[in-house]
């Protein structure tokens, strides 16, 4: 059971909203208000691209919850509730891949937390209707709710990859990513300052949190004997990891997994630039657990090199599973560390 969020218990004051309808819910789902909604509702549907929220309410929403990078609607719906993900452009892409699936005059409503831009919701559902009302705003969260009442196009998945080339080393690469997928602009300076310091890889390698896909990608190009595996906990990534490995002509295996959740047998080298953001405890959690259990993950002389900004303190963490720790870069910003279980 997770206590519900600000937004939700907002929402819970609105329940009456959603009496009767057929209803799509996606976005940042992160509490049990799915359960809430399904005792209201003719029908429910919820879409996430989140691996770890689907893997705790799969049991409990039977048949409901879909994982994934694009929804297979199995109705019509006349209600969509977005609940308003932190980037900008992954709620426009949400809407347009939703509304090809709802009837004229459904619901859209949009819910949010006042700090991460809910008061833009005039503006996303502009292309949709006419100006959307405010229905509530309360706990520092707010619900708008609009009609879609303008003609929608079908959804087309490919206007919503970004792409662009960067170059390491000797190697060109072309990264594909969705909306939202970290590095989706540009090449993140700690991912370049990793890539410019690995040690030489052969084997089964591991990248974890692989995002876009930039970090497998530039291995398997340098080493393309690799046997390379890229993990994810977002639906988004792993979609945009799989087309920058075909852009750039390099195979590996890509799927979810929530830490080493759907990881088995052990790798020669981990490689990662793990999730971190200030203030967000989950994101701290899920990388002292990656950190923590990253020896079981490894061969006997394995090695894991990862990038860290350099105001994280992960060298407590790395010394407790790792006898060699050596910092192998360090540029003021970020740090990369390289660790092996053996003593050299
Ligand atoms: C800092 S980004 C690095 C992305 C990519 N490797 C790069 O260098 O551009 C960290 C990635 O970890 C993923 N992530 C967050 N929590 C995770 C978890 N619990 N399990 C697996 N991946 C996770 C995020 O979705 C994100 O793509």
């Amino acid at each position: 059971m997770n206590p519900l969020g600000n937004v939700s218990e907002m929402l819970q004051r609105n329940l009456s909203l959603f009496d009767g309808k057929r209803l799509l819910v996606c976005g940042l789902l992160e509490d049990d208000l799915p359960l809430l909604l399904r005792q209201h509702v003719a029908s429910l549907e919820v879409f996430t691209t989140d691996y770890c929220y689907y893997r705790q309410y799969q049991e409990r929403l039977p048949g409901q919850l879909q994982f994934g990078h694009q929804l297979s609607p199995t109705t019509r719906y006349d209600a969509v509730l977005l609940l308003l993900p932190k980037a900008k452009q992954e709620a426009q892409f949400l809407l347009a891949m939703v509304a090809p699936t709802l009837e004229t005059g459904a619901d859209l409503l949009v819910a949010g937390d006042n700090r991460g831009g809910i008061n833009g919701a005039d503006k996303l559902l502009a292309s949709y209707g006419d100006k959307p009302i405010k229905r509530d705003s309360a706990r520092r969260a707010s619900l708008y709710h609009g009609q879609l009442t303008k003609p929608v196009a079908p959804f087309d998945l490919e206007q919503w990859v970004q792409r662009y080339q960067c170059q390491l080393a000797e190697l060109p690469l072309e990264i594909h990513a969705l909306p939202g997928v970290f590095s989706s602009a540009e090449l993140d300076n700690g991912s370049r300052l990793l890539l410019e310091h690995l040690p030489a890889l052969g084997g089964r390698v591991l990248d974890f949190g692989c995002g876009a896909g930039v970090l497998g990608c530039a291995m398997g190009k340098r080493y393309p004997s690799l046997s390379l595996e890229l993990v994810d906990i977002s639906a988004l990534a792993l979609e945009s990891s799989r087309r920058t490995l075909a852009a750039n002509g390099v195979t590996g295996n890509v799927h979810a997994s929530d830490v080493y959740s759907d990881i088995v047998g052990k790798f020669q080298h981990i490689v990662s630039n793990p999730p971190f953001h200030a203030g967000l405890k989950t994101f701290y959690a899920a990388t002292e657990t990656f950190l923590r259990n990253a020896p079981d993950h490894l061969l006997q002389d394995g090695e894991i090199t990862i990038v860290a900004n350099a105001f994280l303190r992960y060298q407590p963490v790395l010394e407790q599973g790792f006898n060699r720790i050596a910092t192998v870069a360090d540029d003021k910003r970020f740090r990369v560390y390289s660790c092996g279980k053996k003593k050299n």
